[in-house]
């Protein structure tokens, strides 16, 4: 949710890069965008264009005012795309804001809590404001430290003091060649250039330009300087902090589309080097062993996962895996932890999230916390609030997504709980590690034949869709529906094979086709196709998922195949055929595949 950009580089290229870090974030989710540029003259002022809606809309009045007669030109500049929490997506509500003297701009992410107060203070000692966002608040808070002669920096610090909330805010004043920013619960990374610097909610919004990042931690101000790059990192009393330098372990082609019309098409096929990567290294296959220093030290007696959406799903699969290996284990949505039995002893809570910046799962992690639990964190996003805040992460190697339904990274999340529970639960487990490793060409080969495309556009025009399977492939059966409803905008309900009797099976036609998740021959197999033996019988349209070894074929009107794996990995494939499915299905209907409607990639707010 929301976007944040900021450079401090040469006059002639800060807008571009503007521009080009907001559409890199667009991705994040959006409904207005705008810049802010300023200079170092004295009496230098500020320049803003903001617009509601797409980029688009943005580049056209940049490009219509563009930078010849020096409208929107500067060496400093700051953008945005807005996710609105205050207020519509309006011109006026779009970032960024400026005072009344229009001599400070800031840009804002995350909710001001106390902003009700502190406008009802500032109108009430004169100031106008023009917009009915929380974050305008700010820059009169530095209006009028400015007024009382403090320093830009000065007046930045101030007016971040009086605010209470989750917020990253970004600043650039007229007449000053710097930016200034400051975070508290809200993601910031800086880009240092040969000769420009950045700020960004998100790496791939300058990694074209760097691959050098430093992550500022909550409560620390950030100040970029023109002139060979200069930038510091300091705390709330202004005492400057030493920060480590990181490389970014991928390219800046990878946030491309590489010739795929979707990102998401794109992140569905780069799944087997996406799994390589998360295995590579880690799978000391002749010794039977998992390497991962990283959590050498745990040994839970008990598990609870907490986590949102597809990360969720990929919860209920590890809470099952860990169970399996006789240690207790519970999955919650993270919103509703709240309602779990407090964590005890040794406990872990285990917080999966890909992005690493979900509100509802790292505040069920602080809950944990701060009932005393040790947390570990599961994550795709390198230094990102999670990763920074859990005892203990391992990261699931992706590689950046996109896209904002999540594929790429729910594979990568299933093979990195095998990873976890086979180094602390489990004593060496040679079948799975063999099917491990055979899990990137097992996931090719599904890729290569997949005929979802097919049986999607044979169902494209149905109404409802709904989802079945037992155990592991529970978690594959809400997966395939969430990723359904999300980029289709059809209803999509996934169900446990069994409950369908107790109650869905009322809503069963033969206009819903039931799409039956039924690998393996075993227990589950057999029940599942039981249940599928029920839809049938009710007219329903039935799609199996599976591997050959049950005999749910006879039942059903398609077959999405998979290859013969170990459950566990089978459930990686059947979940990359419903992935193709919903895709396909999306395409049919022309949907906005990669940005669909009303949903951001990260969610940042609870
Ligand atoms: C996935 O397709 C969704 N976009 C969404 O459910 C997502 O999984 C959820 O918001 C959690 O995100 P996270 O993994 O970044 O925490
Ligand atoms: N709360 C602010 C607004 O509604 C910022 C929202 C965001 O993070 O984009 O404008």
């Amino acid at each position: 949710m929301c976007g944040i950009i900021g450079c401090v580089g040469r006059p002639d290229e800060t807008l571009d890069v503007l521009m080009h870090g907001l559409g890199k974030l667009e991705y994040r989710g959006y409904d207005s965008a705008g810049v802010a540029l300023a200079d170092g003259d004295v009496g230098g002022r500020l320049a803003v264009a903001k617009r509601a809606g797409e980029l688009d809309a943005l580049r056209s009045v940049v490009d219509h005012t563009g930078t010849a007669d020096g409208d929107l030109e500067g060496s400093v500049g700051i953008g945005h795309t807005r996710w609105s929490t205050h207020g519509p997506p309006t011109d006026a509500n779009a970032h960024p804001h400026t005072d009344c003297g229009s001599r400070v701009a800031i840009v804002h992410n995350g909710i001001i809590e106390n902003f009700q107060g502190l406008r009802d203070d500032l109108e009430a000692a004169g100031h106008e404001f023009t917009s009915e966002t929380d974050s305008e608040v700010v820059t009169h808070l530095i209006e009028a430290a400015l007024d009382e002669g403090a320093s830009p920096e000065g007046a930045f610090r101030a007016a971040i003091a009086r605010i209470e909330g989750s917020y990253t805010i970004a600043a650039v004043f007229a007449g000053t060649e710097a930016v200034f920013a400051a975070r508290n619960d809200s993601p910031l990374v800086l880009g240092l250039g040969e000769s420009a610097t950045y700020i960004a909610s998100d790496i791939p919004a300058f990694r074209e330009f760097t691959d050098r990042v430093v992550y500022p931690d909550d409560g620390e101000f950030v100040r970029l300087d023109a002139g060979g790059g200069g930038w510091t990192v300091s705390d709330a009393d202004g005492e400057e902090i030493t920060k480590e330098i990181d490389t970014v372990a991928w390219d800046a082609e990878d946030t491309g589309k590489s010739g795929f019309e979707h990102f998401m098409l794109k992140e569905i096929h780069e799944q087997p080097r996406s799994l390589r990567q998360c295995l590579r290294g880690r799978v000391d296959e002749l010794g039977g062993r998992i390497e991962l220093p990283e959590i050498e030290e745990l040994d839970p007696t008990a598990v609870q996962f907490v986590a949102a959406g597809t990360s969720y799903h990929a919860a209920l699969y590890g809470a099952a895996l860990f169970r399996a290996a006789g240690v207790p284990a519970q999955a919650f949505l993270a919103s509703e932890y709240v309602t779990s039995v407090p964590p005890i002893g040794d406990d872990l809570v285990i917080g999966v999230t890909q992005s690493g910046e979900t509100a509802d799962t790292l505040s069920a992690l602080r809950e944990a916390r701060g009932r005393g639990a040790e947390t570990l964190a599961l994550t795709n996003v390198v230094g990102s609030t999670v990763a920074r805040e859990c005892e203990h992460v391992l990261y699931i190697r992706a590689g950046p997504e996109i896209g904002v339904a999540a594929s790429k990274t729910f594979a990568s999340q299933l093979a990195a709980i095998n990873l976890l529970t086979l180094a602390t639960v489990e004593d060496g487990n040679r079948e799975v590690i063999a099917a491990l490793r055979d899990l990137p060409s097992t996931v090719q080969a599904v890729l290569d034949e997949s005929t979802a495309e097919t049986v999607a556009d044979a169902y494209a025009d149905a109404g409802a869709y709904f989802f079945i399977g037992r155990g592991l492939n529970f978690s594959v059966a809400l997966e395939g529906a969430l990723k359904l409803k999300e980029i289709t905008y059809r209803h999509a309900e996934g169900f446990a094979a069994g409950e369908l009797k107790h109650g869905p099976l009322a809503l069963v036609t033969q206009e819903t086709p039931v799409i039956a998740v039924a690998t393996g021959d075993g227990e589950l197999a057999r029940k599942t196709v039981g249940n599928v033996k029920e839809v049938e019988a009710r007219g329903a349209p039935v799609i199996a998922v599976t591997d050959g070894r049950s005999d749910v074929e006879r039942y059903a009107d398609h077959v999405l195949s998979v290859p013969e794996t170990h459950p566990r990995t089978a459930a990686v494939l059947a979940s990359v055929q419903l992935q193709l499915f919903a895709y396909h299905t999306a395409a049919d209907l022309g949907r906005s595949i990669d940005k669909p409607r009303n949903l951001a990639k990260s969610v940042t707010v609870e």
